[in-house]
C-alpha cells in the first residue's frame, strides 16, 4: 500500500517534500526528477525555491510528466512554457537538462517511445511527483488507461478538460489531446510523490489509496509500486476509511519508508 502522510494545508505539503528532494539532491547531485505541472506540485516547487541557495540544482535533470498536442511553439499554457517558468528559471536548473515530450503534431507517433528512451537513458527517474485529476488520471492517463502503458497520446476527458480550462478561459480552448508518460512509465519511478489537496480530490484520492486496484482509476496503479508517498491535506483525506491509521502509522515512522 501507499505510505500517506495528512498534513495541515498545502504550505506543509510542500515544504515536506521540499525536504525530500533536498536530501535526494545532495545524496546525488545529478538526480533526475518526475516534475508535474499543475496546481498541486507548486507548493513543492516554491518550498524548493525559497531554500535554492542550500542545495545546487544545476545538475539535475528534469522529465515532464506530460505535454498538449498541437498548441502553437510558445504558447504559455503549454506544458513546456509552464515548466520552464515555474521550475527551470525559480529553481535554477540547467535548461538543457530538462525534457519535456514533444507535442507537435509532426512527429508525433515516434515522440513517446523517444521520450521513454530519453529517460531510461538518463538512468530513470528518481522521484516522480504527481497529482491527481477528479477523475483519477495520474499524468494523462485517463481512466481505462493500461497499467503498462509507455508514453503516448492521450485523448482528454471532457471532465480534464473542464478541470483545465481555468488555464485557458474556456474548456473549448483546451487541447484534446495530450502526450503523456505512461503509467508502465510512471511505474518504473524509485519513488514516487503523490500531492492532493481539497475536497474535490477527495474521492479520487480514497479510489486511488483503498480502492480496488482498476484501470477506471488509474491513479490506482500506484498500489502497485514499493515505494508510493500519498501526501494530502485534510479534506482530500476526508473520504479515506483508514485515515486514523495512517495518522498513527506515521506518527509511529521514519518518514518515506517502504511499505
Ligand atoms: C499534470 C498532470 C495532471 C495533474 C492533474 C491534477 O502534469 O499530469 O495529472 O497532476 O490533472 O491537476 P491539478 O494539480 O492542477 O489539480
Amino acid at each position: 500500500m501507499a505510505e500517506v502522510i495528512i498534513v495541515r494545508d498545502a504550505r506543509e505539503a510542500g515544504e515536506f517534500v521540499a525536504d525530500a528532494v533536498i536530501d535526494l539532491v545532495r545524496a546525488r547531485p545529478s538526480a533526475v526528477l518526475g516534475l508535474a505541472t499543475g496546481s498541486s506540485p507548486l507548493p513543492v516547487y516554491d518550498a524548493i525555491g525559497r531554500r535554492a541557495g542550500e542545495v545546487d540544482l544545476s545538475r539535475v535533470h528534469g522529465f515532464a510528466l506530460d505535454e498538449y498536442v498541437g498548441l502553437p511553439e510558445g504558447h504559455e499554457q503549454s506544458y513546456r512554457a509552464t515548466i520552464t517558468r515555474e521550475v527551470v528559471v525559480p529553481l535554477g536548473l540547467t535548461p538543457a537538462n530538462v525534457h519535456v515530450p514533444c507535442g507537435r503534431v509532426e512527429g508525433i507517433r515516434t515522440a513517446g517511445e523517444e521520450y521513454d528512451t530519453a529517460i531510461a537513458a538518463a538512468g530513470g527517474i528518481d522521484l516522480q511527483l504527481l497529482g491527481i485529476g477528479t477523475d483519477g488520471h495520474i499524468g494523462f492517463n485517463e481512466p481505462g488507461s493500461s497499467f503498462a502503458s509507455p508514453t503516448r497520446v492521450k485523448t482528454l476527458t471532457r471532465q480534464t478538460r473542464r478541470d483545465n480550462s481555468r488555464f485557458f478561459g474556456h474548456a473549448d480552448e483546451v487541447p484534446r489531446r495530450s502526450i503523456t508518460q505512461g503509467i508502465g512509465t510512471i511505474l518504473r519511478a524509485r519513488h514516487l510523490v503523490l500531492l492532493a489537496f481539497g475536497e474535490s480530490k477527495a474521492q479520487a484520492v480514497a479510489s486511488a489509496v483503498e480502492g480496488p486496484l482498476t484501470s477506471s482509476v488509474p491513479a490506482s496503479a500506484i498500489q502497485l509500486h514499493p515505494r508510493a508517498t500519498v501526501v494530502i491535506d485534510e479534506a482530500a483525506s476526508r473520504l479515506l476509511a483508514n485515515a486514523d491509521y495512517y495518522r498513527d502509522a506515521f506518527a509511529d515512522s521514519s518518514a518515506w519508508q517502504t511499505r
